[in-house]
């Protein structure tokens, strides 16, 4: 089935390539420690590493039989690549409201009135557990549905936790590519059940492909201690127009998933072995020290700043974040000031289509920065700097 994608607001045009990496490098780290490494479901034996998680949602959707003839529901504000594997195996996609804060609420899906409800893929934005998962499990449990949980943003729980992220559902999914420096990665696990899954082992040219691209991005972000290979325009802010969010949205257009894209979440094989080794191999307990660290250090870099509005502001709830959230308060003029100033940054302004006015507006308004550990605190504090100038040079005085 067709499924339209809206941009909710246009990308400036020719912005500069940022100088911090969204996602963790090769090389450097930060510098905070911690004793205790924390606890993840994708570390058990049983863990099957894939080599991305949108091919990992893939196979969970195939294994709890989503067909052609079947529904998944997905919340409304989402990233596309969690439609892509439903649209794939020919299913439909039902969205779902999202609260303010992004919770799913068992009354949201149980409001979803589709007999060909087959799944619900459950995502925890940024780390954060969903608050009404086990609700949702024994209503997937009533009606003969999978629930999958969408584990992208939350590889570890939370240290003395009762809920561990990827335990709860019949299936759950990671995309390890956000938590360590391999140039692909995702993981699958199945709770209840053994997983016997056959299949392809990636070939040596995948291999030596990844070992290069790997080592290339470190390279690009002088992460390995050589100069960078990436060229920079630095923190030259660009003068921005009056526009409203209106003109904003009337450039915004909306286009159909490429095929390629949608093709690309059926092409399922095994993990490199150089991503199976990182993910076992990784300092965790480092690793989970400096994003708590670089999470807060976001926190009070931000606080007071007209600009933003906190979204989520207690680390409570999250083992380790995947990225910092965070509301823009003018998003029409901050978001090209950010872009323009080279802030690295993610944002999921290209959304399903759906009549959910919360996920529209949080499409604009949402940012999301990086908390990831790689490359060093110093390069790390340059982003925090050149954040909080771009956020006040784009604000009246
Ligand atoms: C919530 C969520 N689910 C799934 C995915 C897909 O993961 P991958 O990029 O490893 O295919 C992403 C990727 O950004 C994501 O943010």
């Amino acid at each position: 089935m067709q499924v339209l994608f809206q941009r909710h607001q246009p990308i400036p045009p020719q912005h500069p390539l940022a100088r911090f990496p969204t996602l963790p490098v090769l090389g450097s780290m930060g510098d905070a420690r911690s004793a205790s490494a924390p606890r993840s479901r994708f570390l058990a034996d049983d863990a099957v590493y894939t080599a991305s998680g949108k091919t990992a949602t893939w196979l969970a959707l195939r294994l709890a039989g989503v067909g052609a003839d079947s529904s998944v529901i997905v919340p409304a504000y989402h990233c596309p690549t969690m439609i892509h594997p439903i649209l794939a195996l020919g299913a439909r996609p039902l969205l779902v409201p999202v609260a303010a804060d992004l919770r799913v609420s068992l009354a949201a899906v149980e409001n979803i009135a589709d007999a060909a409800v087959r799944a619900v893929l459950l995502p925890h934005f940024f780390g954060f557990l969903q608050p009404e998962i086990e609700a949702i499990k024994a209503w997937c449990t009533r009606r003969g549905a999978i629930l999958i949980e969408d584990c992208a943003h939350a590889f570890y729980g939370a240290e003395g936790g009762s809920v561990l992220p990827g335990a709860t559902g019949d299936f759950a999914i990671a995309s390890t590519r956000k938590f360590f420096a391999a140039s692909e990665g995702g993981a699958l696990v199945a709770n209840g059940q053994r997983l016997a899954l056959d299949l392809p082992r990636p070939s040596l040219t995948d291999e030596l492909r990844g070992a290069y691209r790997m080592l290339a991005e470190s390279l690009r972000y002088g992460a390995l201690g050589l100069p960078s290979t990436r060229r920079y325009r630095l923190t030259a802010v660009a003068p921005v127009g009056p526009g409203s969010p209106e003109d904003a949205l009337r450039e915004a257009g909306c286009a159909p998933a490429r095929d390629d894209e949608i093709r690309g979440a059926g092409d399922a094989r095994h993990c490199l072995r150089s991503t199976a080794l990182l993910i076992r191999h990784a300092p965790h307990a480092r690793i989970a020290a400096i994003r708590q660290q670089r999470f807060r250090r976001w926190q009070e870099a931000l606080a007071g700043l007209p600009s933003v509005e906190p979204f989520i502001t207690d680390l409570r709830g999250c083992g380790v974040p995947y990225a910092f959230p965070v509301r823009l308060t003018r998003p029409e003029v901050h978001f090209p000031a950010l872009k323009y100033a080279g802030v690295a940054l993610w944002r999921w302004d290209q959304l399903a289509v759906s009549d959910d006015p919360v996920s529209r507006r949080l499409a604009v308004e949402l940012i999301q920065l990086p908390c990831q550990h790689s490359t060093s605190d110093t390069e790390f504090e340059r982003l925090v700097l050149q954040c909080r100038r771009a956020l006040q040079a784009s604000s009246p005085a």
